[in-house]
């Protein structure tokens, strides 16, 4: 199986004033096609450094990132937003949403940066993305009339609206109760299983990295398996 990402000696470094953090040391991995991986460790281990490494939104200081086989090093910021647009989709633990926007609004939002998608063809993608989460019934709502479940959930249909090949989460159910985390892993299955995205998701829990195919552990910046 073909490798959509692969991490090659990724180092990053934060420099300030007074001191150097070490946040990745020399990590490397390959994810297939079609996997969903989990990665874990303990808070300020490297977990989110790396998945925003991975998903093109943080420049490494060393090593290299590939997607689809492609080296991204070197390339210049508008080549990567545009591999990020087109091949990534990004969940936060605290949503992300813009709460002056309707939901079907916020769901539109990738396909903005995209060109020739009209905003007719956004609308029925947006109905689309949002069916597939089951929030069919709530697109003219604002993102505070919303449960943290349902806003969640329009963060995951925002993700796939592009129909990205990646799934990056962070910590996607960290703010949920465990019956709307439970959920929220229901629809991360399935658009794993039914629709073949390739997912890597950051978790503190160990029963739901459990429910995936490979669990990644970081500890200080280094994988430890
Ligand atoms: N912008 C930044 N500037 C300086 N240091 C940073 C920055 N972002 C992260 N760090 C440091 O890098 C290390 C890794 O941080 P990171 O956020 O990747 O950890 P994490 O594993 O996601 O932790 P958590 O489980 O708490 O979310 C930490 O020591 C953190 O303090
Ligand atoms: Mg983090």
């Amino acid at each position: 199986m073909s490798n959509v990402i692969t991490l090659e000696n990724i180092s990053k470094i934060y420099s300030t004033k007074e001191i150097e953090t070490i946040a990745l040391s020399n990590v490397n991995l390959e994810v297939k096609k079609g996997e969903f991986v989990s990665v874990m460790g303990p808070s300020g281990c490297g977990k989110s450094t790396m998945l925003n490494v991975m998903g093109l939104l943080d420049a490494p200081t060393d090593g290299n990132v590939l997607i689809d086989n492609l080296a991204t090093k070197g390339m210049r910021d508008k080549a990567l937003s545009r591999l990020r647009n087109e091949k990534i989709g990004f969940v936060f633990q605290s949503f992300h949403l813009i709460n002056d926007l309707p939901v079907i609004d916020n769901v539109e939002l990738p396909l903005l940066y995209r060109k020739g998608v009209w905003s007719r063809e956004r609308r029925k993608l947006a109905k689309e993305a949002l069916e597939k989460v089951g929030l069919s019934a709530r697109t003219k709502h604002y993102p505070n009339q919303l449960s943290g479940g349902q806003r969640q959930r329009v963060a995951i249909a925002r993700a796939i609206i592009g129909q990205p090949e990646i799934i990056l989460a962070d910590e996607p159910t960290g703010n949920l109760d465990s019956k709307m985390g439970a959920e929220i892993m229901e629809i991360l299955h399935r658009l794993n299983k039914e629709e073949g995205a390739t997912i890597v998701m950051v978790t503190h829990d160990e029963r739901l990295a459990q429910q995936t195919d490979r669990i990644i552990r970081l500890f200080d910046g280094a994988r430890v398996n």
